[in-house]
């Protein structure tokens, strides 16, 4: 049981005025993960469906990526209906009822619409009439980065109650004649329910122990969407110049572990378990290599899924609770690269 820290007994609220605990109380605010839920739309595309439609083989994408079928959604599926869809699961999960949520923070690079952001339709869905909700768009960093902006949130006091969601419909920003890019990505949805609470100081107290990002601009056009929603007037599709993100990937989402574990004054060995954006199977095995974290604590998901941009890292991490691979006490460190770049890490302590 843990004592009222002066801040509370002064308020009498469950909550400090201020936005942690004073550390010399050994009790910190933190954001707990208390529940997780995915969804995947019915419809699974194989390489051999592809085959049929353009010039592929399931041994090429199979050798190249480790994918193996891609979820795809069906016509007039949105995400928001996608991100509804995970967040019940995760919601009950968390035995949370969906009117004590007051923050949804959406991560998508494909909303329903160009405006209200796509957590406002999901919000609704749920029958949430008082949250603040909004999209977070980092294209395949993006749930690091929603996680991170609703963790200082809830830390600081401003939410108690979140939803974290990675949405996408990526199938209807791909170019299907384009051999290289339509083969690697899926449609999904995964979610993190996070309460404030009041846990041990340091890396061993339960919750987010830190998030880290990064962009840098200047590589914008090796992986883009070339229209959409923003100023240029055309749809759209998504464009890449694969070596130069494969290059980037490996390096960034390890070094950005590495930044994250020095932070915390961990070290590798903490890892009980690497959840990295589910973008390419050679990607995760060379950050697994680089990290020295054995294949069994590395979560895989891509053979199954492709690369659901946003999505994937709560999916990812849903599959393995639902596998039983996570543990009360589990240090997990999760990253991803993305469009932009935009890169990022975040450590949890189950
Ligand atoms: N089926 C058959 N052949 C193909 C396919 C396909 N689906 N796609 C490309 N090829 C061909 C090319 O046309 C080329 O043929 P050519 O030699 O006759 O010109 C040949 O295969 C080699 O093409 P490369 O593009 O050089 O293939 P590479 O070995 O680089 O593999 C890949 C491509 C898998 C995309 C790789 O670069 C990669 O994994 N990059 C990472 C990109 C990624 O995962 N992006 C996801 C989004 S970003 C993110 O989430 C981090």
């Amino acid at each position: 049981m843990l004592m009222k820290t002066e801040s509370e007994q002064q308020t009498g609220s469950q909550y400090p005025e201020s936005n942690t605990f004073s550390k010399q109380d050994g009790v910190v605010r933190k954001s707990l993960v208390v529940g997780c839920g995915a969804y995947l739309p019915e419809n699974i595309v194989t390489n051999d469906d592809l085959a049929q439609r353009i010039d592929t083989s399931d041994a090429w994408i199979r050798k190249r990526t480790g994918i193996r079928q891609r979820h795809i959604a069906a016509d007039g599926e949105l995400t928001s209906d996608l991100a509804a869809a995970a967040c019940k699961p995760a919601l009950e999960s968390a035995g949370v009822d969906p009117e004590e949520v007051d923050l949804i923070v959406l991560a998508t690079s494909t909303p329903d619409n160009t405006f209200p952001a796509t957590a406002t339709r999901v919000q609704a869905m749920l029958g949430i009439t008082r949250a603040a909700a909004f999209d977070v768009q980092a294209v395949c960093s993006g749930f690091v980065y929603a996680l991170s902006v609703a963790d200082n949130m809830v830390r600081l006091g401003q939410a108690n109650t979140a939803l974290v969601v990675g949405a996408e419909v990526f199938s209807r920003i791909l170019d299907w004649e384009d051999r290289g890019t339509c083969v690697l990505f899926g449609d999904g949805a995964g979610a993190l329910v996070l309460k404030s609470g009041i846990s041990e100081a340091g890396a061993n107290g339960r919750g987010i122990l830190s998030t880290h990002l990064f962009a840098d601009g200047t590589h914008y056009d090796s992986l883009y969407v070339d229209g959409g929603p923003g100023t240029t007037g055309q749809a759209g599709f998504l464009r890449m110049a694969g070596q130069e993100v494969y290059r980037h990937a490996v390096h960034n989402m390890a070094e950005a572990v590495e930044i994250a574990l020095e932070a915390n004054e961990l070290n590798l060995p903490d890892i009980d378990l690497l959840v990295p954006h589910q973008a390419n199977i050679r990607i995760i095995e060379s950050i697994g290599r680089r990290l020295s974290v054995d294949s069994d604590k590395v979560v895989a998901t891509v053979g199954s899924q492709a690369n659901t941009s946003a999505a994937t890292i709560p999916l990812a991490l849903t599959h393995a609770v639902e596998n039983g691979r996570v543990k009360s006490g589990d240090l997990i460190a999760m990253t991803a690269l993305g469009g932009g770049f935009t890169w990022g890490s975040s450590l949890i302590r189950w």
